[in-house]
């Protein structure tokens, strides 16, 4: 009975689905209208399209719906033309004991613009049998074609507030011991994936059943938000050798790497501009220097080096302010 929790915890019918609010709703009124134009989700991971896809096939196609339902991956290893057999010889056969069958085709920003016009024949050649469900990250990345074949239907991120409160539900029915702050990291570093949260709440859980702060942390392999905001502040108050510390602290005592801190520290000087902690003006300056940070790293120059002098243009700013 050692199943993820992700899975153990999938809503299983529309309703159950957090957040969407919208989608959920259109989504409904194909089950009362009982029919399925081709549709296409794109958004983020770990927000509840495959999800949505299930549950929607659940409701549509009834008892029989596993016998009607075809769930592909784009992506698969064995190349496309796999995929578009398994389509065809799915689509060939009549749906038995549902009104129609339903193809749910995930990754399709994956396909090469070629493998994509194939797809798109291949829906208007089963129309009158099968509906598709195409599911991406960038709907950008689909052809037009596809595109306007498609009702169109866009996931965001779910909501910090709503993913604490399915992590407490699954923390209850699991007996856990939760510190609030922990869950509070959790969101922090998931921005707004719930696949992704509920799996570190998992592998947060100690063997007594609680999970702290510190655990999350060491699994998400994170600097303490608190940490991060220290280091800034120090900069921006002119105390450079405290920084550095700071940094140090961080990057060797931690474990942090160079570009999940330089990322933290963007999501930290946002909420400090938020909080009116750091004037717009300098926010916009300290983008700047951010993202050119962010590129040296990538390019694999020195991390630690890189954001050391990353600090030293934040006392800059203060000082033209
Ligand atoms: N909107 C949501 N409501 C409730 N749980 C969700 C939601 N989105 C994701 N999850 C959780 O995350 C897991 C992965 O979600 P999934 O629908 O597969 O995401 P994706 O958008 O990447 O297809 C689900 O099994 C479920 O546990
Ligand atoms: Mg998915």
């Amino acid at each position: 009975m050692n199943i993820p929790w992700v899975e153990k915890y999938r809503p299983q019918t529309l309703d159950d689905v957090i957040g969407q609010d919208q989608i959920v709703k259109r989504l409904q009124r194909y089950v009362e209208e009982e029919a399925l134009p081709n549709i296409m989700f794109t958004g983020s991971a770990g927000v509840g399209k495959t999800t949505c896809a299930i549950a929607l096939a659940k409701a549509l196609l009834g008892e029989y719906w596993q016998q009607n339902f075809l769930e592909l991956n784009a992506s698969d290893a064995r190349g496309i033309d796999t995929v578009r057999n398994q389509i065809k010889s799915f689509c060939k056969l009549k749906a038995v004991g549902a009104p129609f069958r339903i193809i749910f085709l995930d990754e399709v920003d994956n396909m090469t613009k070629d493998a994509q016009q194939a797809l798109r024949r291949e829906m208007e050649m089963y129309t009158k049998t099968s509906s598709f469900i195409l599911s991406c990250n960038y709907s950008s990345k689909i052809i037009d074609p596809i595109q306007s074949r498609c009702a169109i239907f866009r996931f965001t991120p779910i909501k910090a507030g709503q993913i604490i409160k399915r992590l407490r539900v699954i923390a209850d029915k699991e007996n856990l011991k939760v510190e609030d702050s922990a869950l509070e990291d959790i969101v922090y570093f998931t921005q707004g994936d719930m696949r992704k949260s509920i799996n570190i709440l998992q592998a947060s859980t100690t063997s007594d059943k609680s999970v702290t702060t510190e655990a999350v942390l060491d699994v998400i392999n994170r600097a303490k938000p608190k940490s991060v905001r220290k280091m800034i502040m120090k900069a921006l108050d002119h105390d450079f050798m405290g920084a550095r510390d700071e940094l140090r602290d961080i990057m060797i005592m931690d474990g942090v790497s160079g570009d999940d801190l330089i990322s933290q520290m963007y999501q930290e000087v946002n909420k400090m501009t938020n909080e009116k902690i750091i004037p717009e003006t300098d926010f916009i300056k300290l983008m700047e220097y951010m993202s050119e940070c962010d590129y040296r790293i990538r390019e694999g120059s020195n991390a630690r080096l890189q954001i050391e002098a990353l600090l030293s243009k934040f006392l800059i700013v203060k000082q033209e302010a």
